[in-house]
């Protein structure tokens, strides 16, 4: 067999490395081909193609309008920017709802034509079914509980979760459940920070990744706009920390183009062709 692994490479197995390490994992979305180039080159473990780019790319109010096409496309586009970091893939909604087989057929596309090296579920105990299939034909799966996005319209809404007795059991025992599916890591999403750290300690070979889960967890997730300042305004959830805000420095160098074009400044001379 003559594969080519390319060293230093983000795996799966890094994953639990660091988990069992206590090193924490970083994990941001991306969902273009320059924005993972810039993300790997950094220095990132995991890029997640999050269907969060129904939001954050196309405008949407949900993430439920998200396709596999468009998905894929994304997908691919990050990998092609990408050396390092492991690329995650987000599974949208219905593509695994429905069967197990569709799941299937679906996951792997995204490492078929997308070059991803693993993909995402939304769900808790109820979708472990699907998880072991899909384990099963070799691809890995990251869960995702807490806030999954998908099923908004039956939460009520971007709600914290496991503020509940019942709510706590579901987060804990799907958890567990995923974990002895093989899941090889999970997003908690809005969780409240001691039931996500209870989760995290109660997990062996599952690192736990946070997103407005607090501290205790074996990573964490942000989506790339928001910690660049690209969101609108009145979007600024608690847990979020902006590192940079792109939207004044976008605004401001459009502006100056503007004036520039408009003032017959631009193009100079040195930005032109000519003989003389
Ligand atoms: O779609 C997404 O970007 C996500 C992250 C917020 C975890 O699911």
């Amino acid at each position: 067999m003559s594969v080519v692994w390319r060293k230093k490479k983000t795996t799966v197995l890094t994953f639990l490395d660091k988990k069992t390490r206590g090193e924490k994992i970083t994990v941001l979305t991306a969902y273009d081909y320059i924005t993972a180039r810039l993300l790997d080159q950094a220095g990132i473990d995991s890029l997640l193609v999050g269907d969060s780019s129904a939001n954050v790319i196309h405008g949407f109010r949900s993430t439920l309008p998200m396709t596999m096409d468009i998905m894929v496309a994304h997908t691919a586009a990050v990998s092609r920017g990408n050396e390092r970091a492991l690329v995650i893939a987000d599974m949208p909604f219905m593509s695994f709802q429905p069967s197990e087989e569709i799941a299937i057929l679906n996951a792997g596309r995204f490492l078929k034509e997308a070059e991803a090296e693993a993909v995402k579920v939304e769900g808790g105990f109820e979708i472990v079914p699907t998880v072991r299939r899909l384990i099963e034909c070799g691809i890995p799966v990251m869960g995702h509980i807490g806030l999954t996005p998908q099923s908004i319209h039956r939460l009520g809404g971007p709600r914290v979760q496991g503020r509940e007795d019942k709510s706590r059991t579901y987060l804990m025992e799907s958890a567990l459940a995923l974990e002895e599916a093989g899941c090889f890591s999970m997003v908690l999403e809005l969780v409240e920070r001691e039931v996500a750290a209870d989760i995290t300690a109660a997990l062996k070979t599952t690192a736990t990744i946070g997103i407005g889960a607090g501290p205790g967890c074996d990573g964490q997730v942000l989506v790339i706009n928001d910690m660049l300042g690209l969101r609108e305004p009145e979007f600024k959830p608690k847990f979020l920390r902006e590192y940079a805000d792109l939207s004044i420095i976008i605004s401001d160098a459009v502006k100056r183009y503007i004036a520039d074009v408009r003032s017959g400044d631009f193009p100079g001379a040195d930005e032109s062709y000519g003989s003389k």
